[in-house]
């Protein structure tokens, strides 16, 4: 039995920014229609604008952002 959990429930459950709750995928879904900067998936997903201002979730996202420029997910 294979017990690796599917990536998309993954990015389902893991939260990029946690003050806001905002799950991997809708970051992920973001970048996907053409967020291509930290600003521009916070601007659409509202990311960043919790309590600590994007310190916890800014460096998470834009490692999100250059790793769909460089082909590491899809
Ligand atoms: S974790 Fe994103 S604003 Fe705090």
């Amino acid at each position: 039995m294979d017990n690796e959990i599917d990536p998309k429930i993954m990015d389902n459950i893991t939260k990029v920014c946690i003050c806001k709750a905002i799950p991997r995928s809708k970051i992920k879904n973001a970048i996907r229609s053409g967020a291509d900067s930290v600003v521009k998936v916070n601007e659409v997903t509202g990311s960043g604008q919790g309590e600590c201002r994007g310190r916890r979730c800014g460096l998470k996202i834009k490692a999100l952002v250059d790793g769909y420029k460089k082909g590491e997910w899809e």
